[in-house]
């Protein structure tokens, strides 16, 4: 293994002392190790540290209850830890410890010096291309940004957008559509999808300062189609972390990379999907027959009117456009002042395909529900906004 790594500043902590010997082999100089977490406390309060490498022994839960301590004496303090299998319950285990990264096991040069604060980074390590002056105004490909939302909560955003991705993945190109699942506290984007997903936004939020495309794809999840879905959060508590500079950064790159971005979102008009709204290029509104569902759309659609957002952009989608109690179409229609450009009919066959984890327009293409998400796909396909590219960080207001 080569040299060169500043050792400077580090300690490795683990009670292998294969792992303490090979890892110390990537530092020039001699790096101090330690065999538990009481044993560095000391260094980290002396200001003697600023990164801690935690070995595969402290790779499962409990055994990073001392990080915190670790933290309160030095807040800047990075602690990394190396593990041999990554797991979504290591993660958020590691996340609320309040750890900078998880690395995979064998650990290497290039992997430390990615976690290295403020080191010159090993000289060996192939350089990365230069990144451009502006990365997030000279994107590769001008994604179009389609926000789904709704005023009520179970009103079938998550099922149009997940479906409507299907779609356009099949009729465009699997690899240029993401699914982001801006429903940061009870996303279900990956539960209807039946995708486990092993990273989330979260760690794309967390790695933010060198978030860069190739990062940013490693953090998405696949879907077999091709689909990509970049996750909520494990946790409903971990939404706070999401900021909505971290999401419009993460969505900026998200544009250069990908044809379709379809967000999912919450039914929460709140300071995050206006900024999503801000950046999209056409805004898919779902609306029930019901009562309660044309009350708060409307109401919602009045605050939008307020801050002078473009209606042009928002098409009105009738989902269970057959409910038993239904309401007249042109009724909603005059109440909302907006035409219904597309209607899901009611049924059965979509709870049953958000169980069974497919798409309903992969498991019975030919239904009638299926057809009503062609024509909402339609609309995405059909409607190539002109706002998209220089648009997309407009403000409305
Ligand atoms: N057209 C429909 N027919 C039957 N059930 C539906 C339809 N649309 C949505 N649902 C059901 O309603 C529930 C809520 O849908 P979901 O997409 O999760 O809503 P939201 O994301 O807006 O909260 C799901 O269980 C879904 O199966
Ligand atoms: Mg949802």
């Amino acid at each position: 293994m080569s040299q060169g790594l500043d050792g400077n500043g580090i300690v490795i902590v683990d009670d292998d002392d294969e792992f303490l010997s090979e890892t110390k082999r990537l530092f020039e100089g001699s790096v101090p190790t330690a065999r538990t977490l009481p044993d560095v406390q000391r260094q980290v309060e002396d200001g003697e540290v600023d990164l801690v490498i935690l070995g595969p022994s402290f790779a499962h839960e409990g055994a990073l209850e001392g990080v915190s301590a670790l933290l309160e004496a030095v807040p800047d303090l990075a602690v990394v830890l190396v593990a041999r299998t990554i797991t979504a319950p290591l993660l958020r285990t590691a996340m609320r410890a309040g750890l900078k990264d998880v690395i995979e096991a064998p650990l290497t040069s290039p992997k430390v010096a990615e976690v290295l604060p403020h080191k010159e980074r090993e000289p060996q390590v192939p350089a990365a291309p230069p990144p451009p002056a502006e990365p997030f105004e000279t994107p590769q490909r001008d994604g179009k940004i389609i926000t789904v939302m709704s005023a009520k909560g179970g009103s079938g955003k998550t099922v149009t957008a997940t479906n409507v991705a299907r779609l356009l993945a099949d009729r465009h190109d699997p690899e240029g559509v993401v699914v982001v699942d801006a429903d940061l506290q009870f996303g279900d984007v990956c539960l209807v999808l039946q995708l486990e997903p092993k990273l989330t936004i979260v760690n794309a939020a967390h790695e933010l300062h060198r978030l860069d495309e190739a990062l940013l794809q490693s953090v998405l999840t696949r879907h077999p189609s091709g689909l990509r879905v970049l996750a909520a959060p494990l946790e409903p508590a971990f939404a706070d972390e999401i900021s909505t500079g971290a999401m419009t950064q993460i969505l900026a790159m998200l544009k250069g990379m990908f044809d379709y971005i379809v967000i999912d979102t919450a039914s929460l008009l709140d300071e995050l999907l206006l900024s999503l709204l801000e950046r999209s290029d056409q805004v898919l509104f779902i609306v029930e027959m019901d009562l309660p569902s044309v009350k708060n759309a409307k109401l919602a659609l009045e605050t939008l009117r307020l801050l002078k957002f473009p209606f042009a952009k928002i098409q009105l989608v009738l989902n269970r456009s057959n409910a038993k109690a239904r309401l007249d179409e042109r009724e909603i229609e005059r109440s909302l002042k907006l035409k219904i450009a597309a209607a899901i009919p009611s049924d059965g066959l979509v709870p049953a395909s958000v169980n069974e984890g497919r798409p309903v327009v992969d498991s019975a293409p030919k239904s009638k529900v299926a057809k009503g998400f062609e024509s909402v796909a339609e609309l995405v396909l059909g409607d190539r906004s002109p706002s998209s590219g220089d648009g997309s960080r407009r403000r409305w207001r």
